[in-house]
């Protein structure tokens, strides 16, 4: 058995001066496919689903078999963790199944694009710690907003907020989170910046100011995708039409490693290489009905660009 806490993992991380990516599954094929990539890296690794967001019906279902897949790989050290958690109950259920760690983004009042006020994070964080602290879970808090793609592209509406270091240091006082997910300009998705200095107006001087005051809290990146333009061409040039943007590069990870980040999340970069493999095949084979020919590119894409990350992060020949 080598699943891990997060605190565990990433105290590693600190003493070792790397990140530990956190990649996201939401069927079993994914998980397999960072698995593996964590066991040809001899990497630590965290596997991460959210709640509602799977390939099947059954949630219940799929956690039960995700956990037990994770349990069967017993080369490396994972920590099995709820990302976005949004309600209390989905860190209640997430325990349940035996995840090891579990995000509370308290950050927007569920349900709504209302960023919450701080003490309405504040509170509802410290629920959830008050369930998983006796069941040995560690938690990770979100402060800021981390918005779901650059502000001012047609359509999307969520503002980023920046992490505010005084308040990281009293939100920590009054929660005792494991790890702070810190917003520095990031955002989720595909589309990120339009413009190619984009990446510019990151902050990533607030990570070191972070850490800088709060030495023992495990500082997290999200929305960290690169959106390599060769996986958007393969796409694109197979039938699909993913807006082309710029992400984080991996310039700009590594710099943020250097200031104290050891959690690392990402998901479309993945999904974009699954995307990329999967269109591939079945345009180049319109003949081939098989499905486990068509996912075998597509899982083969995916893990590959899971290793990639691991050995950017520096986590890869660690564990
Ligand atoms: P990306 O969309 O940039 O991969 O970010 C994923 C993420 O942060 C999940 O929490």
């Amino acid at each position: 058995m080598t699943l891990q806490t997060l605190r565990a993992a990433l105290a590693e991380a600190e003493a070792g001066e790397y990140a530990v990516g956190a990649f996201n599954v939401s069927s079993i094929d994914q998980a397999i496919a960072v698995l593996d990539a964590a066991a040809a890296e001899r990497s630590p690794v965290i596997v991460q689903s959210i709640a509602g967001m799977s390939a099947y019906d059954d949630e219940s279902r799929w956690w039960t078999r995700l956990r037990g897949l994770v349990e069967e790989y017993n080369e490396v050290p994972v920590v099995l963790h709820l990302d976005h958690g949004r309600t209390y109950d989905d860190c209640v259920r997430a325990i349940g199944h035996g995840f090891t760690s579990v995000m509370i983004d308290a950050s927007r009042v569920a349900g709504t694009d209302r960023p919450a006020s701080f003490a309405e994070n504040v509170a509802l964080t410290r629920r959830v710690i008050e369930v998983a602290t006796p069941a040995g879970v560690s938690v990770e808090g979100e402060l800021g907003t981390i918005g779901g793609a650059e502000a001012g592209v047609a359509g999307v509406v969520e503002e980023i907020v920046f992490a505010d270091p005084d308040q990281a240091v009293e939100f920590v006082a009054q929660t005792g989170v494991d790890a702070l997910a810190v917003a520095v300009g990031t955002s989720h998705g595909s589309v990120k910046f339009t413009d190619e200095a984009g990446g510019q107006r990151l902050r990533l001087e607030l990570i070191a100011e972070i850490k800088d005051r709060l030495p023992e809290t495990f500082l997290v990146l999200h929305g960290s995708s690169s959106v390599p333009a060769d996986a958007v061409a393969v796409i694109n040039a197979h039938g699909g039409g993913v807006r082309p943007s710029y992400g984080i590069s991996p310039e700009q990870k590594a710099e943020g490693i250097a200031a104290g980040i050891r959690k690392i999340n990402q998901g479309t970069d993945s999904h974009l290489a699954w995307s990329a493999a999967l269109r591939r095949f079945l345009q180049e084979n319109t003949a081939i009905v098989e499905p486990s020919e068509q996912l075998r590119p597509a899982i083969s894409g995916f893990r590959e660009m899971v290793a990639q990350r691991m050995r950017e992060f520096g986590s890869a020949g660690r564990a």
